[in-house]
């Protein structure tokens, strides 16, 4: 946990933004996997960590912004819960841990919210993204699931993003360690990946490297022979001579900061020549992306610039054809390229994707539409403070290459005879992340190995 005054602080800061009513905010439950008792790992909501610290299942906050008032609720476990879970500091010590000595029940904040109602209180509500949190905005605001992320308040919203995308140092030295965390994870995977090795096998040494820092996985970890599908969770193939293993896992800390990483190394240690042309091709987009990392530039032109390095090479190699802006302009690029560059990350490794990309990657700006720039998470221009990834890819899918074929989509650009020789090559990409400082951007964590020399000797340690 941080020091109780930057969690008192942050609240305020959000009180003082909304200005008057109620801000509820939800934690997250316990979610059973089969059976009540039987959970997933519990992952507190992100927001609530960020202004209440707490990571327990099953409380709720107010923040009344009238008063200058902050509430945490929730029901403390009894006698016959210590016997099973040992016993538990009750929910008005763990509070005044953080700054708050008001309390309640579940009951108690169900009478306070009724009575604001009453009153013609505003009470702000973020989406939900959690069923039982749906029923409970239910029951005691009495807005329908289906309309809870409509009703949700846009200037919540707003308040929320305005903190969490500037990350504060004590944040940055927690993603550093996250990052860290992450390095190791991927230097693993990259020692490990030899012919007959199983991709379950690398997963679960890459588990156990962020299990055993005493955090957690900051997403479910894709490690792949099949790079080209971008979240690959399948860890059911051999690793076998020839093919390129693709790793994106990212460690989680304690306080629940993520890392987020991306690496491909060759199964037999050296890249062949095809695959050194890609893989080069895609590290120097990923390199011109940082190159332009630094405040003021919107990330679209940072994004537009990674596929440009890309069209250029892959008209280089025959696979791509006529002018580069024009491919640009009508997304041919995106039938190699079909993910963003990059997104925002924090306490979330999508941070606060859950609130809407437009209000965090984009400013309240619309998002394009357009296959490819619709998957772009971030687009808005960067700020001292941000914290994001640079993760450009070049895949070869299969089934998309014959629907582009078989319409001719974009093939004043693309040579489709040429793309059929690389339908097998698989998917390839880097990814690492960056704060954004007033002179420019700076890497989280230590290198990991990228450049195919590296990436090579790294294999061979194993
Ligand atoms: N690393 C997973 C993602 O960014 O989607
Ligand atoms: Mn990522």
């Amino acid at each position: 946990m941080f020091a109780q005054n930057t969690y008192i602080q942050r609240r305020e800061k959000l009180r003082k933004a909304i200005g008057s009513g109620l801000i509820l905010l939800l934690g997250n439950d316990e979610s059973p996997m089969n059976y009540a008792d039987n959970g997933f790992h519990f992952r507190q909501d992100s927001t609530f960590l960020y202004f209440f610290g707490l990571n327990h299942p099953s409380y709720s906050a107010l923040l009344d912004c009238d008063k200058g008032e902050d509430w945490i609720f929730g029901n403390d476990l009894t006698i016959d819960d210590f016997v099973w879970m040992g016993p538990q500091p009750s929910i008005a010590e763990q509070s005044l841990q953080v700054g708050v000595s008001k309390t309640g029940t579940i009951a108690s904040l169900i009478i306070l919210l009724e009575d604001a109602q009453k009153k013609g209180r505003k009470v702000h509500f973020l989406p939900p993204y959690r069923p039982e949190n749906k029923i409970k905005l239910f029951h005691w605001l009495h807005v329908l699931p289906e309309e809870a992320k409509v009703k949700a308040s846009a200037e919540m919203i707003l308040g929320v993003v305005n903190q969490r995308n500037y990350k504060s140092n004590e944040e940055i030295d927690e993603i550093v360690n996250a990052c860290n965390v992450s390095v190791d994870m991927h230097t693993l995977a990259m020692r490990m990946a030899k012919p007959g090795v199983t991709e379950a096998q690398i997963a679960a040494a890459v588990y156990q490297t962020a299990l055993a820092t005493g955090g957690q996985i900051s997403f479910p970890i894709i490690a792949t022979i099949n790079g080209q599908t971008l979240h690959n969770h399948y860890h059911g193939n051999v690793l076998k001579d020839g093919d390129l293993f693709l790793l994106d896992a990212g460690a989680e800390t304690t306080l629940g900061y993520a890392g987020d990483l991306s690496s491909t190394v060759p199964v037999n240690g050296k890249f062949n020549s095809r695959q050194k042309d890609i893989y080069n091709l895609c590290l120097n987009s990923h390199n011109a992306a940082i190159e332009m990392l630094k405040p003021g530039i919107p990330f679209k032109e940072v994004y537009f610039e990674s596929a440009r390095v890309i069209v250029r090479g892959l008209k280089d190699l025959g696979l791509m054809k006529g002018n580069v802006e024009d491919a640009l302009v009508n997304g041919a690029h995106a039938m190699f390229f079909p993910c963003g560059l990059g997104h925002m990350m924090g306490l979330d490794v999508h941070d606060m994707e859950d609130l809407g990309e437009v209000y965090v990657g984009y400013d309240g700006e619309p998002k394009s539409t357009q296959f490819g720039l619709k998957s772009l998470r971030l687009g808005r221009k960067l700020e001292p403070g941000f914290v994001l990834t640079i993760e450009p890819g070049i895949y070869f899918i299969p089934e998309l290459i014959d629907q582009w074929k078989s319409k001719n989509y974009n093939a004043d650009y693309i040579n489709f005879e040429k793309v059929e020789e690389y339908k097998k090559f698989g998917g390839l990409r880097n990814e690492e992340d960056f704060l954004i400082t007033n002179e420019g951007k700076l890497l989280l964590g230590k290198p990991k190995p990228k450049s195919i020399a590296d990436v090579e000797s790294e294999w061979a340690k194993g």
